[in-house]
This record gives C-alpha cells, sequence and structure tokens, in this order.
C-alpha cells in the first residue's frame, strides 16, 4: 500500500467512525510565536482541547505536516526524519479510553491486517499526579492484545505535553515488533535498538500544566493521537527502512547514479532535508539566521555538504528538486504549484554557501591536524562557533565533519554565543538607525504597523485590488510587494506619503480581536494566504469605531497608536517581478 492509500485508508476509518476530516494546517504557525513549526496535530487544534468549541464538532481527523529538529543527529537511521506527515484522530471532550483504544485496534488489525502478535503496546505506570492507567491496560486486553505484550512506564516515556506547559496527560504508545533480534534480555518497546518501532501515541489530555508544573484537570476529556505516516508506511510495505518506500527511494536511486563517493547515510541527509527544506519553503519559510529561518537554512546547508560528500555536482541540486517535487506532488499539490519559488530558494541559498564551503572545510582541517599533533581529541565551542560566524557552518556541520575524523565536539556554550552574536547584529542595525535609541522589537513593531497603513493607502490611491504579495521588514527599512500593472506616478507616491503620515498624525488606535477564520474572512479582513492561517485568527484593525482605515489576519506584533510610528517616507518604487512592484520605504 503506498503512503498517500493509507493516509486516505486512516481518514475513510475515521470518517465512518463520525469524525469530521479537517485540513491540514501549514507548517508555519501564524498566530503562534510559541512554537517554530507545528510539531504535531494537536498544535492547531490547542484552543478546543481546552474547551472552546470547534465548529466542526468533538470527533475530528486530519493529517498534518510537521517538523521536529530534537531528532537531527538521528537522521541517516532506518526512521528519523525532521519533516514528517503525521495522521490524527481527536475526542473533544467526545469519546475517551476504552472507544479510542477500540478504534486503534480495529485500524491497524482489520483495515490495515497487522497480525496482533506484532503488536505491542506501553501504558502510564501512575505517579502522584495521575494513578496507574489500568483503564487503558484493561482495554487493550479487552480488544486482543497478547499477554506479555503490554508494557508500563513513567513519565518519561508514557505522558505526552507538547513542550513545557499545556494540555497534556498520560499516554498508550502503540509499537510494531520488526522481528529483528533483540538487543540484549532487556530489549523492550523503549529500547532504541530499532526492534520495536513506535507507529501511533493515543494521548488522554485531561490534564493541563502551569509555568510552576502543577497540574490541574482541564474543562473536558481529549483524545489526541498521532501516527507517523513514513513509519506505518515501510512496516506495512515490509521495507528495512522509510528510505525505501516510494516517498524517499526515486531520490535515494538518482543520488546512488550520480554520486561518486558511497554513502548510505549522506545519501539519507540529503534526501530527507531536502525534502523538509521542500515542505518550509513551500509554506513560505525563508533561510536567514533567525529562529525558524536559521533551521531551515541549517537543513539546506547540512544537505549541501552531504552532496558534496557523495562528490556529486552540485549544479544537479535544481534537477534533483524537481524530481523530489514530481515524486511527492501527489501528496502534496503545493509542491507542485510553489516548485519555482522553492527552487529558486534552494538555489540561492546553495550559491550563498558553496562559497564558503570549501574554505570553511580547509580551516576544519587545519584545526583537526593541530588538535591531533597536540593529541587532543575534542573541538572547542570557540572553533565551532567561528565556523558558525567565519564559514556559515551549523553546529551540525562541524560534528559531522569531526565524526568522520574521530573527533568530538564541545557545543556546550554554542547557543549562548549564538545569541550574543544575534544580539550585537541587532544593536548593530538599531545603531545605524537610531543612534542605538530604539529596540529592534520597537522599531520592526513599529514598521509593521505602517506596512498596514500603506497597505490600506494603496487601495485607495492606486486601486482598491491592490494587495500584498509580500513584506520584509529589518530595523532599517521596510520593504512591501503588492500587485500593481504600472509604475507608480511621482504624485501616487506623494499621495501614498501624505496619506499614511495623516493617519499618523491622526494617532488611531490599533486594536486586535481573535476570532474564526471564516468569521475575519466575511468581516472583510485583508489577507495574503488564507489556507496559510489556523482556523483561529487574530485580526488587527486600524482606526476609529465606524471609521475603520484598515484590517488584516495579522500574528502582530504591533504599535497601540499609529501616533507611535514617526513620519514615513518611501525612499524607492520598482518592479519586483512580473505584475508586482516594490516599495521601500523608512520612518523616521
Ligand atoms: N500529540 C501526540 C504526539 O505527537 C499524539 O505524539
Amino acid at each position: 500500500m503506498k503512503a498517500i492509500d493509507i493516509r486516505n485508508k486512516y481518514l475513510k476509518f475515521f470518517e465512518k467512525h463520525n469524525h469530521k476530516i479537517i485540513p491540514s494546517a501549514p507548517l508555519i504557525p501564524e498566530n503562534d510565536s510559541s512554537v517554530l513549526f507545528n510539531t504535531a496535530g494537536m498544535q492547531p487544534l490547542v484552543p478546543y482541547l481546552l474547551g472552546e468549541k470547534h465548529p466542526e464538532g468533538t470527533r475530528l481527523a486530519d493529517y498534518q505536516k510537521c517538523v521536529r529538529t530534537n531528532d537531527i543527529d538521528e537522521v541517516g537511521d532506518n526512521r528519523h526524519c525532521t519533516y514528517f506527515e503525521m495522521l490524527g484522530n481527536w475526542s473533544l471532550g467526545d469519546y475517551f479510553k476504552d472507544e479510542s483504544i477500540a478504534m486503534s485496534f480495529e485500524l491497524l488489525t482489520k483495515e490495515l491486517e497487522i497480525p496482533v502478535e506484532k503488536l505491542f503496546v506501553t501504558v502510564f505506570a501512575g505517579d502522584e499526579d495521575c494513578p496507574r492507567d489500568e483503564v487503558a491496560a484493561n482495554a487493550w486486553k479487552k480488544v486482543g492484545i497478547l499477554d506479555g505484550h503490554i508494557y508500563y512506564y513513567g513519565k518519561d516515556d508514557n505522558w505526552w505535553i507538547a513542550g513545557e506547559t499545556g494540555p497534556c496527560g498520560p499516554d498508550t504508545e502503540i509499537f510494531y515488533d520488526t522481528g529483528k533480534p533483540a538487543c540484549g534480555p532487556d530489549c523492550q518497546p523503549s529500547c532504541d535498538c530499532g526492534k520495536y518501532v513506535e507507529i501511533w501515541n493515543n494521548v488522554f489530555m485531561e490534564f493541563f500544566k502551569d509555568e510552576n508544573g502543577h497540574y490541574s484537570k482541564l474543562k473536558q476529556h481529549n483524545v489526541d493521537t498521532g501516527m507517523g505516516l513514513e513509519r506505518i508506511t515501510f512496516i506495512l510495505q515490509g521495507k528495512e527502512t522509510v528510505f525505501d518506500t516510494e516517498l524517499f527511494a526515486p531520490v535515494i536511486k538518482q543520488l546512488e547514479k550520480m554520486q561518486k563517493v558511497d554513502s548510505i547515510s549522506s545519501r539519507r541527509i540529503v534526501a530527507e532535508h531536502l525534502r523538509s527544506s521542500m515542505m518550509i519553503i513551500s509554506d513560505g519559510g525563508r533561510p536567514s539566521n533567525l529562529d525558524r529561518g536559521y533551521v531551515l537554512r541549517r537543513l539546506i546547508r547540512r544537505m549541501i555538504r552531504h552532496l558534496n560528500k557523495l562528490e556529486i555536482d552540485l549544479n544537479e541540486l535544481g534537477n534533483l528538486v524537481d524530481l523530489y517535487i514530481d515524486t511527492l506532488k501527489e501528496m502534496y499539490p503545493e509542491l507542485d504549484k510553489n516548485r519555482d519559488t522553492i527552487k529558486s530558494v534552494i538555489l540561492e541559498e546553495k550559491d550563498k554557501f558553496a562559497k564558503t564551503l570549501e574554505k570553511g572545510e580547509r580551516e576544519f582541517n587545519k584545526v583537526a591536524d593541530r588538535l591531533k599533533q597536540e593529541g587532543k581529541d575534542t573541538i572547542d565551542v570557540k572553533t565551532l562557533f567561528n565556523l558558525y560566524e567565519t564559514y556559515g557552518f551549523p553546529p551540525e556541520i562541524t560534528k559531522d565533519l569531526a565524526a568522520e575524523q574521530d573527533l568530538k565536539v564541545d557545543d556546550s556554550d554554542f547557543e549562548k554565543l549564538f545569541k550574543e552574536h544575534q544580539e550585537k547584529s541587532r544593536m548593530g542595525s538599531d545603531q545605524k538607525f537610531k543612534g542605538g535609541l530604539a529596540s529592534s522589537g520597537e522599531i520592526e513593531t513599529k514598521y509593521h504597523t505602517a506596512t498596514h497603513l500603506l497597505n490600506a493607502a494603496l487601495k485607495i490611491v492606486v486601486s482598491p485590488d491592490c494587495h500584498q504579495q509580500g513584506s520584509n521588514i529589518t530595523a532599517d527599512r521596510m520593504r512591501f510587494d503588492f500587485n500593481c500593472d504600472h509604475k507608480l506616478t511621482d504624485e501616487e507616491k506623494q499621495k501614498l506619503e501624505e496619506l499614511v503620515n495623516k493617519w499618523i498624525e491622526e494617532d488611531l488606535p490599533v486594536e486586535v480581536e481573535t476570532m474564526k477564520k471564516e468569521e475575519a474572512v466575511k468581516s472583510g479582513a485583508e489577507c495574503m494566504f488564507i489556507e496559510k492561517y489556523p482556523d483561529l485568527v487574530t485580526v488587527y484593525s486600524i482606526g476609529n469605531k465606524g471609521n475603520i482605515i484598515s484590517k488584516e489576519l495579522c500574528g502582530g506584533p504591533h504599535v497601540k497608536h499609529t501616533g507611535e510610528i514617526g513620519h514615513f517616507t518611501i525612499k524607492k518604487e520598482e518592479s519586483s517581478s512580473a505584475g508586482v512592484r516594490r516599495i521601500k520605504a523608512v520612518i523616521e
């Protein structure tokens, strides 16, 4: 069975059990700054797990695109991925443990025809916060899980929470026994040797963990489940690894053909990181040195390093992206739609990095030789950071290089140095702009509100059909792209400036409210990619009651009053791409 058929089977099964199928939210959560990427199907559903009514009811199912980078060092083994698809079903105060377990068992053994002797499950062993989960264990026995196939573990293994605080609870995990020999007498589902592969996790989400680490009961009991599509696919296909499935195999084969040096783990890292990068770019991510942009940059750069290791000509990268998009477009039509952007972002980053890669490797080799001469075996954090700062080597590239020469890396203070460096470069650009008086957060916030004013002014001065096509803000300037069929005249530019400055002088209030996406759209709120937003959105309005001049779906942040922005000046107006113009402006 192909991955897409498994996805469809899963959704159909839950539809049959009265679940509504909802669309995957984009990888990048627009209105949740607490996470860089969606890392689980439950993330866009948090308000509903906490008790808000979901418009589609109390039983939901979907597939969700996810990125997790905590396992990035594991990529290359048989099953770890940074991008993966999570199949999930939810009960929002509806069914609980018995029904959830019965449905999981039915899907696995009847629909997907997994023999019951292959299945092992784990349940929560109990502690002072929550009792031993005999209800779940009994439910498993009742449906037919074999004696000796149920294990009890503590919070480390059988408690699930996204991050530090939020809705959480005991879970029951379902494992598949690959039939490989046990790695030792203690080998059991919690073991990482690869004999047991976790395929599904059912979380019984009835607690909330607050900042002080206290647990309280939620308004309602929920079920939150997640099944890794790549894993269930390789298991059902009887393959050894996720890379042997149709999701990766054509690309792995092509790499095999092109390579001059053989390395199975490099091929896997290239295929895996390239897929993640394409998915992130397709959902709007761009490489940078900050937050999610930095995650994307690391993925692309490490992929390029491993292409080099395989001695594959980097000029082949564009063709490889095409092949990959063709491989995946049935599952993710958005990849095909965004093909040109995906390619140009990846190739641009390749060009940037290829320049320093060789020099960086030479520098690394010098360091490695020196260490060996001195009889040392560890690269210190300063060198690690220097390789990042001077040659753009993210730590995992240096770690890869070090491992190849049997060297260790001390990365203990890397994060600290990285943050200090970011802070310094931010302060540097503020300095340029305002003699160091404004903090970067403040100035960027002002620019952000100014883009909303410009967006509204364009509709009045140029055409009601002008819409935002993109924007980019630094501490020094804003850039704003919009659709328009002509070069703006001097008069239009002057009118735009005058109107924006008039609104700034009027010191209009900026208000934010949270509402359902459909409601926001109905209310006429402006928004760039409606499908990129979660169901619950924040809407920023500028103006006095009865005279709202701008209303946009937006994650913020914004100033409270337009008077805070300062004087707005257009510095440049130019073409950005066909039918799209670009304004560069400053506030002073
Ligand atoms: N939210 C649960 C997980 O990610 C299902 O494992």
